[in-house]
């Protein structure tokens, strides 16, 4: 049987990241997959998390079966970040899911199994594997207009006219919370309070995908866009992740919070979402979870947390800096001071296909095949070398 399959071809990041650990050059840099890496290029893994292990170890008393729901403190601590006070605790229905993709799968299917015939709105462009996750759910995905023609800013009118003109009401829409993945640009708090306007007017349901919160401006501000989407629309779904800012990625630790209008419909989502859980991985992995909830309940680790967060924050932000000078002082007539207004770990380059190649070929630098750059990646080792790479394929254009 197995002899009629064909090969799929990679996965346009991970693949990507594949092929980087095969390449033999030693002066390789990988601007590809979103992972943050220090200034010695590593994947750090945080104090506060090392010290949670230790806690953890000596504390925990079983690897029994967590509930399909997943951790009671772990979900508390989810919505406590993403709303503060801003919500009606008995509305939601929160389940602990493996990564933010896990949580992205199980909105898919719930509006799938739920609201047959709805489509899901994404932006162009979005994720690569939004397209994928939302089809292999059965949903169909229509692309809404999102950057400008030069893909350094925001096209916000083309955003708008397309969700007015071709949604119907019912349809999802995919809206990233902060930090936006490929572009690293976001709607202003203007921008969002219209954006909530649209989709209540519309009677959309908006999925907010929140995989960076506190990689942009700070865990409180980056939250600013799902909580004035929330005061226009009393439901919705989110799917969040502690991949990065806890650098928790192997670990799978996410979530996807559905917030109802009534305590009677939350109960009654949660079972469905239940039943999809249990069919798919039963319920989700404890350890991640175990670190999170531990570096919560620890006011010590968790100013710790916080305070490490905001390195990485800061250092991204620096390098961002770093490379616009660099690429200004190397006397390209490309001007890149754009990259300071996006944010997060992304930024559309605006190279195209072949320069990527280029860069990958000739320079060994691994970006995603959108021109889409991981600016954490970046370190003030690697940057001299980066920008006479990206200057390069530009003079050659
Ligand atoms: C990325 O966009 O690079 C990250 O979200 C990692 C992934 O799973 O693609």
């Amino acid at each position: 049987m197995f002899e009629t399959i064909s090969t799929a071809p990679p996965d346009a990041i991970l693949g990507l990241n594949e092929a980087f650990q095969q390449d033999q050059r030693p002066e390789k840099i990988n601007l590809s997959v979103g992972v943050y890496r220090d200034d010695s290029g590593e994947t750090p893994i945080l104090q506060c998390v090392r010290a949670a292990e230790q806690k953890w170890l000596a504390e925990q008393s079983s690897k029994s079966y967590l509930g399909i729901e997943g951790l009671t403190a772990y979900r508390r601590f989810v919505v406590q970040l993403l709303f503060g006070e801003a919500v009606n605790r008995e509305h939601l229905a929160v389940l602990q899911t493996p990564g933010g993709t896990g949580g992205v799968r199980l909105a898919a299917e719930f509006v799938a199994t739920q609201f047959a015939g709805s489509r899901v709105f994404v932006s162009n462009p979005t994720w690569a594997n939004h397209h994928a996750i939302f089809n292999a759910a059965g949903l169909a995905t229509v692309p809404y207009r999102y950057v400008n023609q030069n893909r350094t800013g925001l096209d916000f009118a083309g955003l708008c006219d397309d969700l007015d003109s071709q949604t119907i009401p019912g349809d999802a829409v995919l809206l990233h919370a902060c930090c936006h993945n490929p572009t690293g640009v976001d709607p202003t708090p203007q921008q969002w309070q219209q954006l909530g306007e649209l989709l209540a007017r519309r009677r959309l349901l908006p999925i907010l995908d929140f995989a960076y919160q506190g990689f942009g401006a700070g865990l409180e501000e980056d939250a600013e866009g799902l909580r004035t989407v929330l005061r226009h629309c009393p439901e919705l779904l989110v799917c969040s992740s502690f991949s990065k800012n806890f650098g928790l990625y192997g670990e799978r630790v996410g979530a996807m919070t559905l917030v109802a209008a009534d305590q009677a419909s939350a109960t009654a989502c949660m079972s469905q979402l239940k039943c999809l859980v249990r069919a798919n991985y039963s319920n989700p992995p404890q350890h991640g979870a175990a670190l999170v909830t531990t570096i919560a309940g620890d006011p010590e680790l968790s100013a710790q947390w916080r305070l490490e967060l905001a390195e990485m924050r800061q250092r991204i932000r620096h390098m961002r800096q770093q490379f616009v000078d660099q690429m200004a002082a190397s006397g390209v007539d490309r001007d890149f001071s754009f990259l300071l207004q996006q944010r997060g770990m992304f930024s559309f380059s605006g190279l195209n296909p072949l320069q990527v190649d280029r860069l990958r070929s000739e320079h060994a630098v691994y970006i995603v095949g959108s021109g889409r750059i991981n600016v954490a990646g970046m370190t003030a080792e690697n940057l001299p070398r980066l920008c006479q790479a990206v200057a390069a394929v530009l003079a050659d254009a």
